[in-house]
């Protein structure tokens, strides 16, 4: 029997501490997932999800173009599974999300003949996709990402295809149907930069209008794409306390940290200039250097001792992605440059970030 024990010991990997355990209660912790997770073929980001989470976000699997690709046409299998992994796990399962200038066809604006639909048949469309994939999952997604950076720097509405169409009014009537399919899903606005007071003016006056009209918004989700050094603890911190002083709860939904060099001009720039930038930026190809690593288990470790301050205020953090390998940021702004922004190295190691959090995590 000793033996035995012995052997099962060393067989079994050590587990080391899951973040799930150390979260303040009430807080909850997670990662967006794409498909090769939640259809089981990345086990190593698989192991590391179930091990450390509470919460999934999808990455890609439920935005427009995915789930619903054709006027006629949706594709739930990939949605279904993601929704069953979290169940079978026993988390909280995260929508994201309905209404977005992203990742949305073009067919949704237009009739068959390619004319602008009018503000009545494009409400209409917007009402059925609502219907169809929150009634889907009704009961199984805790929350929706409802509306997704409806707003522009400046606080005034981003001008898109859906305001064009309907009219301001687009967020709230998003907000109506999205109650109306699944009345006991909590449901969020989403955006990044909310740190930038201008930016979150517009989503708090969201807010109050929302309260106003007699609907529903649970929490506000600042999007946490942050870098090194930007935004400050301050602001960070500005940002949890006005989004809950405005009477919902404050989330970090899709939380990363940039270490390579960004310039604004990278957005939009020809592949010439795209590859003399690359050249330029790419700078941790072969690795993010011991300095880099304890710089960023820095930056992590101050952004959770904020978080574990403001508890109260937090429902939710969740990183955008699992590990280093797959992280967006490999091909955001520019494609093909190796960035290093999250807990897991490419090979699914605990960088000394994780360790970092996990120690102000057990410090609380
Ligand atoms: C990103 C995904 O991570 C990428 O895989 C995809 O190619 C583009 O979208 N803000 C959001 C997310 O709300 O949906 C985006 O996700 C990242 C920025």
């Amino acid at each position: 029997m000793r033996i035995l024990a012995l052997l099962l010991v060393m067989l079994v990997p050590a587990a080391g501490p899951a973040l799930k355990d150390l979260m303040p209660k009430g807080m909850l912790i997670g990662a967006a997932i794409n498909k090769s997770q939640s259809d089981g073929t990345d086990t190593v980001a698989d192991a590391i999800v179930e091990q450390q989470f509470n919460t999934i976000s999808p990455e890609n699997i439920l935005k427009w173009g995915l789930v619903h690709p054709e006027p006629e046409r949706y594709d739930f299998e990939p949605a279904d599974h993601y929704v069953d992994f979290g169940q079978k796990h026993g988390m909280k399962v995260i929508g994201h999300n309905l209404v977005w200038h992203q990742q949305t066809p073009a067919w949704v604006f237009t009739d068959a003949n390619g004319q602008r639909l009018s503000r009545e048949r494009l409400l209409e469309r917007m009402h059925d996709h609502i219907k169809t994939v929150v009634g889907r999952y009704r009961g199984r997604i805790h929350g929706w990402d409802v509306v997704n950076e409806a707003f522009d720097e400046d606080g005034t509405l981003r001008k898109s295809l859906w305001r064009d169409g309907i009219g301001d009014d687009y967020l709230l009537k998003a907000f109506e149907f999205a109650r109306e399919a699944d009345p006991q899903a909590e449901l969020y606005y989403n955006d990044y930069n909310l740190w930038k007071p201008a930016k979150r003016s517009g989503a708090l006056r969201l807010v109050k209008q929302l309260k106003d009209a007699g609907l529903r918004i649970d929490a506000v989700g600042e999007q946490g794409h942050w870098n090194m050094t930007a935004p400050s603890l301050d602001e960070i911190e500005a940002t949890i306390t006005d989004i809950a002083g405005a009477g919902v709860k404050a989330m970090i939904t899709e939380l990363d940290i940039d270490v390579l060099p960004r310039d604004p001009k990278m957005f939009g720039a020809d592949l010439n200039a795209r590859q003399q930038f690359k050249a330029a930026t790419d700078i941790y190809a072969k690795g993010l250097p011991p300095e880099q690593q304890q710089a960023l288990a820095k930056r992590y470790a101050d952004a959770f001792a904020l978080f574990l301050e403001h508890r109260e205020h937090l429902s939710r953090i969740t990183f955008w992605g699992v590990t280093d390998a797959h992280t967006w940021l490999n091909n955001f702004p520019l494609p093909g440059r190796t960035n290093h922004p999250l807990l897991w190295d490419r090979q699914g190691q605990p960088k000394p970030a994780f360790a970092a959090v996990a120690k102000t995590l057990e410090g609380k």
